[in-house]
């Protein structure tokens, strides 16, 4: 590694020196393309509020800038760069195949995917977010510059029938072509973890696999863990040897026995609440998504007070921090985040 590079981040708990945290400044409710509907029908819920069309409510999104402000403050505090997405609109495109209005940079967790010194575009599973990394483009040319590798998935197609809307007994994104939300990995060093669900497909870990190389090995996490969308409100990584999962999803039986070798807390009931009136899109696991600045301190949804006793009682302390809009938008702490760079290094865990 460059002794400048600025991509080095192995793992989900080492303590974070520089992040990218999204925005909501230009969130519009998009279009419901195949890739939405697709999550939607898999899910069992409607991705956005049906009774919304293409804006947010001007307060939801204030509201929100207000919080990640209050965020980004807490995490200079710390001496942790911040970056944020440029305000560029991306909206209505167009590939040989389809036309799509827009999305918005507010969970760079979901499009970027920090391997050791590697970031890494990801084959989105909404074409609505067919473009989205551009509003990252100055940022990542910076991190190439200073010596990171930057690579980019092969843009999937996403045509039609690489979705399935009919069959509920079947995951709703085939796997004719790579696909997957950066989202559904979750890293521990030398090991990453997979999902394989309606936002990842077997292709697309496949593509991840051959890409990181044969210094990790990418483990698939089974749909039966959680068939929807991300990784990041069902497993957490708290620091080596120690996870948090989510009772309603991970049992003895789905869980991959390399995990086992781990401690496995249980989340938690999770604290309900709304700021709106808007049907969320994600479900109220969304309250343990929580991001980890060093193996000893975490940032927690502050409504979520059973987990943070439960983290507190194992010796992590946390930074209570209100998103209020969380569920609306689509993303919790560790969704609106991508940590671009923790002290460490490349280690095995298992
Ligand atoms: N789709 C997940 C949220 C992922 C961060 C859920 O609704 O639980």
């Amino acid at each position: 590694m460059k002794a400048n590079n600025l991509v080095n981040s192995h793992n989900e708990w080492d303590e974070l020196e520089e992040i990218i945290v999204g925005s909501a400044r230009l969130a519009r409710v998009p279009e419901k393309d195949k890739g939405i509907v697709a999550a939607s029908v898999g899910g069992g819920y409607d991705y956005f509020d049906p009774d919304i069309s293409e804006f947010f409510p001007e307060y939801i999104l204030q509201e929100t800038e207000e919080d990640i402000d209050n965020f980004t403050s807490e995490l200079k505090k710390l001496n942790i760069k911040v970056r944020r997405p440029e305000d560029i609109s991306i909206n209505n495109f167009s590939t040989p195949d389809w036309h799509c209005d827009s999305f918005f940079p507010y969970c760079p967790r979901d499009v970027l995917l920090t391997v050791g010194n590697s970031i890494i575009e990801t084959p989105n599973l909404f074409r609505s977010r067919y473009f989205e990394t551009i509003a990252y483009k100055e940022t990542l040319i910076e991190f190439m510059q200073s010596g990171a590798r930057w690579i980019s998935a092969p843009k999937p197609r996403l045509l039609d029938h690489g979705y399935n809307i009919q069959d509920k007994a079947q995951l709703s994104l085939n796997n004719h072509e790579p696909v997957f939300d950066a989202a559904n990995v979750i890293r521990a060093g030398r090991d990453l973890f997979y999902l394989v669900s309606d936002s990842g497909n077997r292709l697309g870990m496949q593509w991840l696999q051959n890409a990181v190389g044969h210094d990790y090995t990418v483990h698939e996490l089974s749909p039966s863990i959680y068939s929807s969308v991300h990784i990041d409100s069902t497993l957490s990584f708290l620091r080596p040897g120690l996870l948090l999962a989510n009772p309603a999803r991970v049992n003895e039986d789905n869980i991959p026995d390399i995990l086992k070798k781990w401690e496995i807390i249980y989340a938690p009931k999770m604290t309900e609440y709304s700021y709106s009136d808007i049907k969320p899109s994600s479900s109220k696991w969304l309250g343990m998504n929580l991001l980890m600045l060093s193996p000893t301190l975490a940032v927690v949804d502050k409504h979520q007070t059973e987990l943070i006793k439960l983290l507190e009682k194992r010796g992590i302390d946390v930074l209570p921090t209100l998103l209020r809009h969380g569920r609306t938008l689509g993303g919790g702490f560790h969704c609106i985040t991508l940590d671009v760079r923790r002290k460490g290094k490349l280690e095995s865990y298992f």
